[in-house]
């Protein structure tokens, strides 16, 4: 099982690098680049590149293994018989792509039976890969990556993401205005897909967000646990939408703790 999967991981890889020229041409093009339509709220674009990438990764896919069904952030779920689910963010971090903030990436996990297998993240602007097959690592531009060892909460450089919705947004404000007093740092970067693997790379300790999409979290929570992070939900169920959880082991059980007496996953 495990070859086929660094098999469908490569094939990701290439159509996440396709995806990344993309993006990032279309973005150096900016005049030329319209808001194609708005989600939930003003701030939440879409933009025709995400759109254009999307479709570029389903021919990919599609056209090597026409009985795979894809899942992707703007086109829906197409439906497949293979029982290979591939689970696609074109562009996590819009607002940044949109800003010419250059940290946004494409985002592909193989998912086999319900469970994920493999993943890929791409940086189009930085160049890195970040991949992971369940139970092989995780790697970085072909090279292995670990967590960081931080054992102590007040070193923690710890990543956090918003979502669109605003009344969240308040609560999620509350939370960081008790955190921040008790760790090392926050950061908000703005692709979730990135936050975790920052974690996966030892570039931030730890990170959590309420509200992720399958298509998020799916690449990166695979690649930080490859890489040796905690990966949960609050109370160590599987992380998904009310809460993403990934943190160097040392300190995970200290912060999760934490999370929970200050309610990150309530609303
Ligand atoms: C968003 C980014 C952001 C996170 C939001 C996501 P998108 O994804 O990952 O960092 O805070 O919750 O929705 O919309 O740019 O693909």
């Amino acid at each position: 099982q495990s070859a086929d999967v660094t098999n469908l991981v490569d094939l990701a890889v290439g159509a996440a690098h396709e995806a990344g020229a993309l993006a990032r041409e279309r973005r150096q093009a900016v005049s030329r680049m319209t808001v194609a339509a708005t989600k939930s709220t003003p701030t939440d674009v879409v933009t025709e590149s995400d759109t254009a990438a999307e479709q570029l990764i389903r021919d990919r896919l599609l056209g090597a293994r026409p009985g795979d069904a894809v899942f992707g952030e703007e086109g829906g779920h197409s439906s497949g018989e293979s029982g290979v689910v591939w689970v696609v963010d074109p562009i996590d971090g819009t607002v940044n792509y949109l800003y010419g903030i250059p940290q946004y990436a494409v985002s592909i996990a193989v998912q086999i039976d319900g469970v994920v297998q493999g993943g890929v993240v791409h940086n189009p602007e930085s160049g890195e890969t970040w991949t992971a097959v369940r139970g092989s690592g995780a790697f970085l531009d072909g090279s292995p990556i670990y967590t960081t060892q931080c054992s102590e909460l007040s070193l923690a450089l710890v990543g956090t993401g918003f979502g669109y919705d605003a009344s969240r947004r308040v609560r999620q404000g509350a939370i960081l205005a008790e955190l921040i007093s008790v760790v090392r740092d926050i950061r908000r970067a703005g692709a979730a897909a990135l936050d975790l693997c920052a974690v996966a790379t030892g570039r931030l300790d730890a990170y959590y967000e309420r509200g992720l999409k399958p298509w998020d979290l799916a690449a990166g929570a695979l690649i930080a646990s490859e890489a040796g992070a905690v990966v949960s939900g609050l109370r160590g169920e599987e992380a998904g939408e009310r809460l993403t959880f990934a943190a160097t082991p040392k300190i995970a059980e200290e912060l999760r703790d934490l999370l929970e007496r200050l309610g990150a996953d309530q609303d």
